[in-house]
């Protein structure tokens, strides 16, 4: 029996498997190029060792290979006799994840996690903005991802992954010194390490640090594979702030290169959300987006995410409709909404089908009942400030100025009034 980085006993005799696993997780955990070589050497070193193949399935279903990743799982269950019941109870929360069982996967994490906390593979299923918990549709999901990863982070001590996770928990709850401190001496320990570069340009943005941000995320990114999964998303961070700037040659070089379909070779979550999101903020900023680009990013939204689904997707994909008039497929999303946060989805897509038909007043109904609990959607504020954008603009259209700095000084003080 040997053990992983985080002290856990793992299956394997040979401490060849071992290393190459320890590698392959810890590529996953930050986020780096490559993360399914070290679990095939693992596995390669070791044929019976279940955690390469689960740690496989997980670097391949990062990678947006799908069916591999399901036949490694499927490879880990098979050979799984003789597994401890920490190994059996990991693969039954991915099990249960590939599945689509969301719900009872995330009480299983949850359940696993009581008696594991240093299972970071699986801890890391439910953490940041896309995880099983910002993925959730709860009601108060923010605190609820507050919550888990306070209940885990004294279990970490100085690990740098965990003190980005809690970091970007703390980040997303408003508590931006703290979340500041964490990431920076997760950044001390392990520069090379995507997600910290992700949370500390969180932190910049919200607190209103444009230029900081942009220095910081500028001189990270050339060290950073572009196969690297946060590359396109750390990219369309750049674009915004760049569109803040107003170095619009900037923005359009950035999405052009990093985020956009044809360009970007992340993951499509990011590129969908993220190229849409940044089209739209352009709008918003004033500038004039050429009609071929919308038509280009409705199209992939509906070759590349076919089934309604994912409501944080959804969203994107429904502006993203409605900006390129396709209207059948707008449908899908006002009539049809499916998915952990349908209802949010339907206001959002209502609303973004009225900016088309420049019937504001619609607009500014739909818009504010989708920002009743927006978070339900998932993803970052950052990635959400779009709905509060939009409404502000809409308001603005109708002439209601007063209006619109009252909801930015309700809904972003930072911005409005200098303070959180
Ligand atoms: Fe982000």
């Amino acid at each position: 029996m040997r053990r992983d980085r985080y002290d856990n006993q793992i299956t394997t005799e040979s401490d060849a498997a071992r290393d190459h696993y320890v590698m392959g997780v810890d590529r996953v955990l930050s986020g780096a190029a490559d993360m399914a070589t070290p679990f095939e050497a693992a596995i390669a070193a070791d044929d019976k060792f279940v955690l390469g193949y689960s740690g496989l399935a997980r670097a391949l279903a990062l990678s947006n290979d799908m069916s591999r990743a399901k036949a490694a799982l499927a490879q880990a269950i098979k050979v799984s006799n003789g597994a401890t019941t920490r190994e059996l109870s990991h693969l039954n929360v991915m099990r249960l994840q590939f599945e689509g069982q969301a719900a009872k996967a995330l009480v299983a994490l949850k359940e696993h996690v009581a008696s594991y906390p240093r299972d970071a593979i699986i801890v890391g299923l439910s953490t940041g903005v896309f995880g099983m918990i910002g993925f959730s549709g709860h009601k108060g999901r923010e605190a609820e991802l507050f919550a888990f990863t306070s209940m885990l982070a004294p279990h970490y001590g100085e690990d740098w992954w965990m003190l980005t996770q809690h970091a970007f928990s703390l980040c997303e709850v408003g508590k931006l010194a703290e979340a500041g401190k964490l990431v920076e001496r997760s950044l001390t320990i392990k520069r090379d390490h995507s997600h910290a570069a992700h949370v500390r340009s969180h932190v910049y943005y919200e607190a209103g640090n444009l230029t900081d941000g942009i220095r910081f995320l500028e001189n990270w990114m050339p060290g950073y594979s572009r196969a690297g999964m946060m590359h396109g998303h750390l990219a369309w961070h750049v674009a915004l702030w760049a569109l803040e700037q107003g170095d619009m040659d900037k923005m359009w070089a950035w999405v052009d290169e990093e985020v956009k379909p044809d360009a970007s070779i992340g993951l499509p979550i990011n590129m969908i959300t993220d190229t849409a999101s940044i089209l739209y903020r352009a709008e918003l900023a004033g500038q004039v987006v050429d009609p071929v680009r919308w038509q280009h990013i409705s199209e992939y939204a509906s070759k590349a995410f076919p089934r309604v689904g994912n409501s944080f997707v959804d969203m994107h994909a429904a502006l993203a409709h409605a900006m390129a008039g396709r209207q059948d497929e707008l449908a899908d999303y006002v009539d049809a909404a499916k998915g952990f946060a349908a209802d949010v989805v339907q206001d959002c897509a209502k609303a973004f089908e009225a900016i088309r038909r420049q019937d504001w007043a619609s607009a500014t109904t739909a818009l504010s009942k989708a920002l009743v609990d927006g978070a339900r959607l998932g993803g970052s504020r950052a990635q959400r400030d779009l709905l509060e954008y939009s409404l502000v603009n809409v308001l603005l259209r109708q002439g209601k100025g007063e209006e619109a700095e009252r909801i930015i000084g309700l809904r972003r003080p930072l911005r409005a009034h200098g303070v959180h």
